[in-house]
Parts: C-alpha cells; sequence; structure tokens
C-alpha cells in the first residue's frame, strides 16, 4: 500500500523513505502465520529462508528478529572485533555502525550524496583517508530508502584499501566478506518496481506518481538500473532484466 505523504523538504527531498510497499498479500501472510501453531521459528520461516538464499543466490540463509540483529550478526561472521576499523555511512539507521561498534571495532564514518544520501565511491575514498593507515577491514555501505548504491565502484575503492585481517583470512568469515565486496549488485526493491513500470510503457514523471517519488529519484534509479545491467536505455535494460529473470 504506498501511501500519499506531504512532500519531503531540505536535503533528501524525493528521497523515498519511510514508503513502504505493504500488499494485501503481505497482510494475508501475517495473518496466516498468527493463526498456525507456530508464532516463532517454524515453516514459514524455513520457506522464507529458502526462498531468500535462492533470491540472492546464497547457499543458506538465516532469519533473525530485525535488522539491527542481522547486522550485528553479520559483523560477528565477519570475525570484527578490537583493531578493526569499519567505515559506515554517516546518514542511516544507528544499527550499521553499532553492530560493529559493540564487537569492539573502530567506526568511520563517510559523507554521502546530499540528493540520495547514498555513500558514493569518492566519499569512500576520504572516509579510508581519515581510518587508521588508510586502511579499513570492512565497509557496510547502505543501500538506503530502497536506493543502491554504486557497488560496483565502492567495490573497485574497497579492493584495494581493505584489507584482510588475520583472522578474517581463513574459512567462512574471509569468504563472506569477500563475496560481499565482489557480488554483482541485484536490483533493489524501488529499482525493480521502476523498471517494471518502465516495461509498461510509463514515463519518469508517471512512475513517480504511481510510486510517490520525485521524477530526479525515479531516473536515479532507472541510471542504477542501466549501470548494474550494462545497459544505456530503457529497452535495453527491459530485455536485459527479462533475460536474467529479473522481471517476468
Ligand atoms: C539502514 C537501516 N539499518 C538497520 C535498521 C535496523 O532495523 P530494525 O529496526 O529492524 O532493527 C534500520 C531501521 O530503520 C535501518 O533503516
Amino acid at each position: 500500500m504506498l501511501q500519499e505523504r506531504p512532500r519531503q523538504r531540505g536535503a533528501l527531498r524525493g528521497v523515498g523513505a519511510r514508503r513502504q510497499l505493504v500488499e494485501e498479500d503481505d497482510i494475508a501472510a501475517v495473518v496466516e502465520v498468527l493463526k498456525s501453531d507456530y508464532l516463532t521459528t517454524g515453516p514459514a520461516v524455513e520457506r522464507f529462508e529458502r526462498r531468500l538464499a535462492e533470491a540472492v543466490g546464497a547457499a543458506e540463509s538465516v532469519a533473525c528478529v530485525n535488522g539491527t540483529a542481522a547486522l550485528y550478526m553479520a559483523a560477528r561472521a565477519l570475525s570484527l572485533g578490537r583493531n578493526h576499523t569499519v567505515i559506515v555511512p554517516a546518514i542511516t539507521f544507528l544499527a550499521t555502525a553499532s553492530a560493529p561498534h559493540l564487537l569492539g571495532a573502530r567506526v568511520v564514518f563517510s559523507d554521502v550524496d546530499p540528493k540520495t544520501g547514498l555513500m558514493r565511491a569518492t566519499d569512500l575514498e576520504e572516509a579510508l583517508s581519515r581510518a587508521p593507515n588508510g586502511v579499513a577491514e570492512a565497509v557496510f555501505p547502505v543501500h538506503y530508502a530502497g536506493q543502491s548504491c554504486d557497488m560496483a565502484a565502492i567495490a573497485a575503492v574497497a579492493r584495494g584499501r581493505t584489507v584482510l585481517a588475520p583472522q578474517l583470512q581463513a574459512g567462512i568469515a574471509g569468504e563472506i566478506r569477500l563475496r560481499a565486496v565482489d557480488e554483482r549488485p541485484v536490483l533493489s526493491e524501488r529499482e525493480r518496481q521502476t523498471l517494471e513500470l518502465v516495461a509498461e510503457g510509463l514515463t519518469a514523471p508517471e512512475i513517480g506518481r504511481r510510486l510517490c517519488l520525485a521524477t530526479p529519484t525515479v531516473k536515479t534509479h532507472l541510471h542504477h538500473v542501466y549501470d548494474k545491467l550494462g545497459v544505456a536505455e530503457r529497452a535495453a535494460a527491459v530485455a536485459e532484466a527479462m533475460r536474467r529473470g529479473l522481471l517476468e
């Protein structure tokens, strides 16, 4: 259910924070669980974990109670701790920073694009220049308000400037970290919705009205889609997304 909201003012105007998409089938799914034998764990959780793993191409996924717990678990899985530095965007929910902080890691805040709130490669460069010895163990970019960071550009900076601490070199923790940096980004939900409406032939202002977003924000989403799919225009983006199974 997309709700009309008063226009935002000032910085980040038009960015779709707090405009969540909750549809009738989402509500029905929650009601189904509330009426079932399991309020925690149980078959719905197993189904969710399996489907999520498939969606992101992972061997396993683990559901947890909220985003704060997920970030903490991810930081622990990376064996982050004392003497480690993590770069975190300055515009985010505090859990992005508190997860590594709780494990004793040093948090260095990076600036963000004032128009979108997203960490850019140049922001990461600048933040790394303030990190001890100019390096960090991990970077936590945040795909803020349904938008995606330019992960290819961020990974290009991170690859040269993040170091594997000895305890990260062996085993699964190192593997997770490297995969997170190298993985080609999938489309965010907002980008997928934008592309779906492009495929229906809607213009950027029409898409903006449908998704309650400002037209420049729609165009930014579209450009991220082009970058991720390696295409230059709408028709090619739709064709490539269908080829990759990102659109039906
Ligand atoms: C970017 C970001 N990370 C983490 C969280 C934490 O999620 P939760 O409230 O589910 O703990 C939020 C919550 O708003 C968030 O916006």
